[in-house]
């Protein structure tokens, strides 16, 4: 059986766990053990943002589970999207002799003293996710086409309005993601290259002026923390704002499910139920309560993310270090962090809309179908 089919064995049930202890222990002992030439010890400290949003708990926990099976010592830490809480672990993980760190970042412009701590410690770190900025010590970035995530919404929008055929006017509120997280200006770019010409054309208006004239005027629409309460409040003030009589909204860009759901509650109790005139809603991570609204009609789309896939990447990544060897990546041009073009291996992501929600998210296992309502 080749490595990478052994890999995903592993990845997926936790068998075959010879790959990894074989290239790190000649001692047998459990986890971590001797480097073998030119590797390093499988010892992984594991940092991600928080547990408060659905998918961080799925990445830490899948990852732990496969290194785990794999022989290898882990420690899994999450940080409340506090910056500092997430600095002092790293620095724990560092002192607790992790080699190899893989680190989704609360604000990746936080990160470079602590790293800077990693290296005199020879551990080997993985941006995970999301890119980690100002530092010449990040080796790798495992994560999702994140420009390609915003295209597909803003694609999507464009398609559902037939703005290519000259429809509109149509009345848009867009938002962008939390203004710490690199991956936001991604996801903002990739829907407004598509959108943007729309809106200097007329074809889509933004009643509450909330269009930034560029994509690096992402921030001054986004929303701290992702945090699905803020966005709710926002568009609550949008919409008693800039909203009377029988003035609706048409669509809602919303980067990513946590910031949905809140919008959502919003237009609910601004009386907007599903039907013909429900607006379109955007959003990304195929989170199990937007997978129900989705399903209910009151979002449109998610971008899916097949977490488990980025998971694998990345413990095929750990796996190249450990022994030694080469670790593969497939983008060495698009992620430079300031210091340096960070070598990247980019995963796709995919539309799921309310017709895709069994064969692409149930029948994978993704979620489960009574988890939404099915
Ligand atoms: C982004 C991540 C998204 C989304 C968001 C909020 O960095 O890529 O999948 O989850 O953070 O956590």
């Amino acid at each position: 059986m080749s490595m990478t089919r052994k890999l995903l064995a592993v990845a997926a049930t936790g068998a075959v766990l010879l790959s990894l202890a074989a290239c790190s222990s000649d001692s047998g002992s459990t986890g971590g053990g001797d480097a073998a030439e030119g590797g390093t010890e499988c010892n992984v400290g594991i940092s991600m943002p928080t547990r408060s949003l659905e998918r961080w708990i799925n990445d830490g926990e899948q990852l732990q589970k496969a290194l785990k099976d794999a022989d290898c010592t882990v420690d899994l830490q999450y940080a409340d999207n506090k910056t500092d809480q997430q600095i002092s672990q790293i620095q724990n993980q560092i002192a607790g002799g992790a080699k190899i760190l893989v680190i989704a970042a609360i604000d990746g412009e936080v990160l470079a003293p602590v790293l800077e701590e990693a290296k005199k410690q020879d551990a080997t770190v993985i941006a995970y996710d999301r890119l980690i900025n100002g530092t010449e010590n990040v080796d790798y970035y495992a994560t999702f086409d994140n420009y390609k995530v915003g295209q597909l919404q803003g694609e999507f929008i464009a398609d559902q309005l037939d703005l290519a055929g000259g429809a509109g006017p149509f009345n848009l509120e867009p938002f962008a993601g939390s203004p710490d997280d690199n991956n936001a200006k991604f996801f903002f770019s990739g829907a407004w290259d598509v959108l943007l010409p729309y809106v200097e054309k007329g074809q889509l208006v933004v009643p509450s002026g909330k269009a930034p004239k560029s994509n690096d005027e992402w921030a001054s629409i986004g929303i701290q923390g992702w945090a699905s309460d803020k966005a709710q409040s926002e568009m609550d003030n949008r919409l008693s704002s800039f909203y009377s009589g029988d003035q609706k909204v048409d669509v809602v860009l919303s980067p990513n499910d946590s910031l949905a759901i809140g919008i959502i509650a919003s237009l609910r109790s601004a009386g907007y139920a599903p039907g013909e005139d429900y607006p379109i809603i955007s959003g990304q991570d195929a989170d199990k309560a937007n997978v129900k609204a989705i399903l209910d009609g009151e979002q449109s789309m998610t971008v899916w993310k097949d977490t488990r896939t980025l998971g694998e990447r990345v413990f095929t990544m750990i796996e190249s270090i450990v022994a030694g060897e080469e670790v593969e990546v497939n983008d060495e041009e698009t992620y430079d962090n300031g210091e340096k073009v960070v070598p990247s291996f980019l995963l796709d992501p995919e539309v799921v809309v309310k017709d895709d929600v069994q064969s692409k998210l149930v029948d994978s296992g993704f979620v489960k179908a009574g988890d939404v309502g099915l």
